[in-house]
């Protein structure tokens, strides 16, 4: 196993270039085979998920090649296999399978989802849009087991806001006979992204980033080619640790909209923030007022920003409130930040932060966003050398980390633990 290791205390300076959404690319890989000729997808973040998923779809039979940021899928000759095991169990969502084999083939057998462990992660809304549409899903030896005689449209309101489910019931639909609309609909710019590729593939999906997204099936869809939208958490991961280490950073290929919330509560704090068109600057500044912080669904806070921000809390003077209404208890890194020194109580779903200088320590990743706040925690450190275990989480999440960190003057290397 690897780990990370920081020497911090400089400030990043310079330019970052945002990849390709993450949390779109693992969803628009398994939806490339709902089309019956190639898809290309370019802007592709270099991410052990990603190949996960190019796994899977190798295993059915599509013929996936991969060039740099563009990823060709040539679904013509895929089969239905069930997938109780393998690749599946890698990552999380693995889920959309489900959505993508029903779609496609009106049955899928699938291993439940690994990936973080922050909190249990259910799919009781992507079971309920399935059977909605027909299907009979039953949970037998830790697989999903999905199959209908016909996929037909429904009306389905989600409980939950849900990204997954909003996505993973879009990709059945899309195959459905007559229309689909799902109400209470989560609007994250990925579900947008999801809808755009489908549209481009010859679906009729309209509302998509509303709270209802109507889809019109079809019995065919053709390959196309999308270019991703650029990946807001990233974009978002790399703003927060410019402003921790009072750094100035140009962060480009973003789309400051989707980072509204996040800009808001920088400027609150009293980080410098110059806005473009497809890119923002962070000016970092000696005080940082303390601020509240709420994780909603999009577009409110993101609960995927919402550890990072907490190490960047630990900066401002006075207490800071952070709450996540997204999940119950996504704090795994506040034990982690506790031993660099940082003074913070977990009350339910709020974190209560105390401004404080961090220290240097031996530290671990416990999911991919937990590992960023870490890692942005050590940037902080002047005196000492922060150890980041638990690499292979933050992999999943951020393409070329140390990379983009030493060209912002970073002192940052991988070690073998
Ligand atoms: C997506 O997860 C993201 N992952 C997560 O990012 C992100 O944190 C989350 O959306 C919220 O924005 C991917 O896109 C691969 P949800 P997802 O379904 O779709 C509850 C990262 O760090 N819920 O929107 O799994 C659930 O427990 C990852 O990149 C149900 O109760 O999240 C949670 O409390 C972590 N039943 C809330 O809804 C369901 O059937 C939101 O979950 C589904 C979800």
């Amino acid at each position: 196993m690897e780990k990370l290791m920081i020497s911090g205390g400089r400030p990043l300076q310079g330019t970052v270039t945002i990849s390709g959404a993450k949390n779109s690319a693992i969803a628009l890989i398994p939806a490339a085979i709902l089309a019956e000729s190639e898809v290309i997808l370019d802007n592709l973040p270099l991410l052990s998920d990603v190949a996960v998923y190019s796994e899977i779809l190798e295993e059915l039979g599509a013929n996936v090649s991969w060039e740099g940021n563009q990823m060709r899928i040539d679904p013509t000759h895929i089969i239905s296999l069930p997938m109780p095991n393998g690749p599946v169990k890698k990552l999380r969502a693995s889920y959309y399978m489900m959505g993508a084999m029903l779609g496609r083939f009106k049955e899928a057998v699938i291993g439940l989802p690994g990936g973080c462990n922050f909190e249990p992660r259910p799919i009781d809304q992507h079971i309920k849009g399935f059977e909605a549409l027909g299907a009979t899903v039953t949970n037998e030896h830790g697989a999903i087991h999905l199959h209908a005689k016909e996929l037909k449209g429904a009306k389905i309101y989600l409980d939950v806001v849900s990204v997954g489910a909003t996505i993973n019931i879009m990709l059945a639909a899309t195959r459905a006979k007559g229309s689909t609309i799902i109400e209470n609909a989560a609007k994250e710019p990925e579900i947008i992204d999801v809808a755009t590729l489908l549209n481009s593939m010859g679906a009729s999906i309209k509302g998509a980033g509303t709270e209802t997204i109507r889809i019109e099936g079809k019995s065919e869809l053709r390959g196309c080619r999308h270019s991703i939208i650029p990946d807001r958490i990233q974009a978002g991961t790399y703003m927060i640790a410019a402003a921790a280490t009072r750094g100035n950073v140009l962060i480009d290929n973003v789309i400051p909209k989707h980072l509204e919330a996040l800009t808001a509560k920088l400027i609150e704090m009293g980080v410098g923030i110059e806005e473009l068109d497809e890119s923002i600057r962070v000016i970092g500044k000696e005080k940082y007022e303390s601020i509240d912080v709420k994780a909603l669904v999009y577009p409110g806070f993101a609960t995927d920003l919402q550890s990072p921000m907490t190490s960047l809390l630990t900066q401002a003077e006075g207490v800071s409130v952070l709450s996540d209404f997204v999940y119950s208890n996504r704090f795994k890194h506040v034990p982690e930040l506790a031993r660099m020194g940082a003074k913070i109580r977990v009350e339910g779903r709020s974190a209560i932060i105390e401004g404080h200088p961090l220290n240097a320590a031996k530290v671990k990743a416990t999911d991919l966003r937990a590992g960023a706040a870490l890692v942005i925690a050590g940037l902080t450190v002047s005196e000492g050398i922060t150890e980041v275990t638990g690499v292979e989480f933050i992999d999943r999440g951020y393409d070329h980390l140390v990379t983009n960190l030493r060209e912002l003057g970073a002192d940052v290397w991988r070690q073998n633990d």
